[in-house]
């Protein structure tokens, strides 16, 4: 898919500006904090309806302003579409799909498609389970619309029970608890049989490219780890038996939100032990997988946003990371001018 256009009103540092692209590679050059970032973040929301870098959608409105908002105007192999992403101080953040109102944020996941790669995904490898299951989340969200309903009905039913939970054992009622267990074990089952789905596609495509790009020297496994069981009574069973831990800690220790994503190379944990070389490799291969993915499964090549990973990359990576990429529409932000065959500059300077 290509984004012809994009129309920035009030959005973060962008008063009234218009964007035209080049169906091939855009890129943003610039000085550090002119709105580079900037206007990735803004093709983001309209593909995810939120920030990658804040949960706060007023922040996004230019400051001392109402509202803000993007329109964003693509293509997909099927016709042209629209949508505007309207966030005000007073009302909801508003999402219209050619031009209609939508009642549900996730009712954008799937339209525009697009994969994300920033010098942040380096965490994905170091940080938390939650970094990576958040990034396969964005990821899956794409993929498959029901996902998101899922995951929030999830974290709904969750809540109420580490409620519950909290209230101490003497007060609760365990008949209230086995509903909400009922409606817990439903939804772990849904959404482990999700992620084990996309999983095992992603597998072969990432580690096609991690031997390609690490000239088959290394052999990196990629694993989805849950706690989540097989069977219902037993996943009911063992909810229960964590019952008295489950109370004394006030939240619920087992189930689909403590899942991970687990990276090894050469048999060894990547976030622990890897150098920063192979954690780029895997990043990079990992994003190249993901676009492959999507097209695979949609039918629709996403575009890709690069939020200054050349400067992260050393030549042999930006080579494989160009090749890879010459059937995207790609937005590039850097600080220094990259200039090629099919290649369109915009020199960002603030306005003041
Ligand atoms: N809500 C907002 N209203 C007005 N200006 C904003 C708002 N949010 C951020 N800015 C401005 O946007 C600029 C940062 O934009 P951005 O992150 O796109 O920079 P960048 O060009 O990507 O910089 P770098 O090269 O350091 O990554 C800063 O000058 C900041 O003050
Ligand atoms: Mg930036």
């Amino acid at each position: 898919m290509i984004i012809n256009s994009i129309k920035l009103k009030n959005f973060r540092s962008y008063k009234d500006r218009e964007f035209v692209f080049s169906p091939n590679t855009n890129v943003f050059y610039g000085n550090n904090a002119e709105g580079k970032t900037n206007i990735l973040e803004s093709i983001y929301v309209c593909a995810l309806g939120k920030s990658f870098r804040t949960r706060k959608d007023t922040e996004l409105i230019y400051f001392g302003e109402e509202y803000g908002g993007v329109d964003l105007f693509f293509r997909d192999s099927s016709r042209e579409k629209s949508i505007n992403f309207l966030v005000s101080n007073k009302n909801k953040k508003q999402i219209k799909i050619n031009g209609v109102k939508q009642a549900k944020i996730s009712n954008l996941f799937g339209n525009l498609l697009v994969v994300m790669f920033t010098p942040l995904d380096m965490f994905f490898a170091k940080g938390e389970p939650g970094e990576r299951r958040k990034s396969f989340d964005i990821l899956i969200s794409q993929l498959n619309p029901k996902y998101m309903h899922f995951l929030q009905e999830y974290y709904k039913v969750l809540e109420q029970r580490n409620q519950l939970l909290k209230n101490g054992e003497n007060k609760v009622n365990k008949m209230e608890l086995n509903i909400w267990d009922e409606k817990l074990v439903e939804l772990n089952f849904a959404i482990k049989k999700i992620r084990e789905e996309y999983i095992k596609k992603i597998i072969p495509i990432f580690n096609k490219y991690h031997k390609e790009i690490s000239d088959n020297k290394e052999d990196v496994f990629l694993t989805y780890k849950t706690q989540v069981l097989e069977d219902k009574e037993s996943m009911l069973k063992l909810l229960e038996d964590r019952c008295i831990l489950d109370f004394k800690r006030g939240f619920t220790s087992i189930g689909i939100h403590r899942d991970d994503y687990i990276f090894e190379i050469n048999g060894v944990n990547l976030g622990l032990f890897g150098s920063q070389g192979q954690i780029r490799t895997a990043i990079l291969s990992l994003k190249l997988a993901e676009k492959d993915l999507i097209l695979q499964e949609k039918g629709e090549m996403p575009v890709l946003l690069l939020d200054d990973v050349m400067s992260e990359l050393d030549e042999k990576r930006r080579r494989f990371l160009y090749e890879k990429l010459n059937e995207c529409q790609v937005f590039i932000t850097c600080t220094d001018k990259i200039e090629g065959e099919n290649v369109k500059t915009f020199e960002i300077i603030k306005e003041k």
